[in-house]
């Protein structure tokens, strides 16, 4: 039975812009009226968003991204995963579900170009569609080129894109995967859950980190998914074997707190003939089926794993995103709404 419309709801606004690690006192909640679809606009009870780390670099006065930051008093926003209520022009139906990014609240009227019915076909897990496993797939396929018989090392490993790129990379040939952490409990998982053969703890350890590095892969390295960069980044072009391919995929060591800045020597990259590719996802929607069915059919058999925390309540969405960024957390994190 479909949900009755109530009065109001609770939405989540960005209240200052951090400058540091987040605290309570960058979101403000409010109870307001549902909005109102209008002529034609589609309402949508959200049921499930995801949180990301890129939400912190959103928060920000400015960013590199070619996605608009957050407004300070104004509503965030994420991929979320509703039930349509009123389809208004959209020719969707009641009750389908579909995807848009006016998340952070419980009700929403998105923008009409903004939402795409759910391919629950080749996907039917809804909370897949909000994981970063479509991220991790442009990482692995596109930007690192991983093929048979590479050694490929996958920083920030535990994150949501990691934890699906590591598995990727496996279901494209890689002969050793490698990934950092931040923590023993976090390379316990990878290497158990996940099927990585060696993890590198980002911040602990014998030697600096690129000595740990060249420990767990003695022979180089030939694909690279760069979350982090930074020294990890750096460290990585140095490891890296002729021909490597090096994804720059993400910035995790400025979202958690300190500096993406990498000094390379650009020399390396001439004599090893290392392709270095900052990689945007939004690049490569072409691949989307291919990896909807790889991921639905990975998931069926049992043969992928999708890694994921869940939050119930859209008040939990903050507590959510500082848990994810302080590392708290392996995998996706999806909040029920
Ligand atoms: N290029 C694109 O199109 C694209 C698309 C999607 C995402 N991204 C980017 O890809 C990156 C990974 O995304 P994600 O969703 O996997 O991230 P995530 O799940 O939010 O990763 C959070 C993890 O980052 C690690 N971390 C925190 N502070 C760190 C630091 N100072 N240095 C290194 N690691 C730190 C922590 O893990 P540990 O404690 O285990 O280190 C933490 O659990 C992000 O930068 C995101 O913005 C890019």
């Amino acid at each position: 039975m479909q949900a009755a419309v109530p009065a109001t709801h609770t939405e989540i606004r960005l209240a200052r812009r951090p400058t540091g690690p987040l605290g309570p006192e960058h979101f403000r909640q409010v109870r307001v009226p549902v909005p109102d679809p209008g002529p034609g606009g589609v309402l949508v009870r959200n049921r499930m968003m995801a949180v990301t780390s890129v939400m912190r670099t959103l928060m920000e006065e400015s960013s590199p991204l070619p996605i608009p930051e957050f407004r300070v008093g104004e509503t965030m926003m994420a991929p979320t995963v509703g039930e349509v209520i009123t389809p208004g022009d959209s020719g969707l139906r009641p009750g389908q579900l579909v995807l848009h990014h006016a998340g952070w609240r419980e009700w929403a009227v998105p923008e009409p170009d903004d939402v795409q019915p759910l391919n629950t076909a080749s996907l039917p897990d809804p909370a897949a569609h909000l994981s970063q496993s479509f991220a991790s797939w442009v990482a692995v396929v596109r930007g690192a080129e991983v093929r048979p018989g590479d050694t490929v090392f996958v920083s920030g490993a535990a994150g949501g894109v990691g934890v699906m790129a590591g598995q990727f990379a496996r279901l494209h040939g890689a002969g050793r995967v490698i990934g950092s952490v931040g923590s023993q409990a976090k390379a316990d998982f990878v290497v158990r859950e996940l099927g990585y053969d060696a993890a590198v703890l980002r911040n602990a350890g014998e030697g600096t980190f690129e000595e740990r590095l060249r420990a767990a892969a003695p022979d180089g390295i030939d694909a690279v998914v760069d979350n982090v960069g930074g020294e990890q980044l750096g460290a990585a072009v140095r490891v890296a074997r002729h021909g490597a391919r090096i994804s720059v995929f993400g910035t995790l060591a400025e979202q958690g707190g300190g500096s993406a800045l990498t000094e390379i020597d650009t020399g390396l990259l001439i004599g090893k003939g290392i392709v270095l590719r900052g990689t945007l996802v939004f690049d490569h929607t072409d691949v989307i089926p291919d990896f909807e069915a790889a991921l639905g059919k990975g998931l069926e058999d049992g043969s992928l794993a999708f890694p994921h925390n869940r939050f119930t309540g859209v008040e939990e969405a903050p507590r959510a995103l500082r848990e994810l960024l302080a590392g708290k957390l392996s995998g996706s994190v999806l909040v029920e709404l």
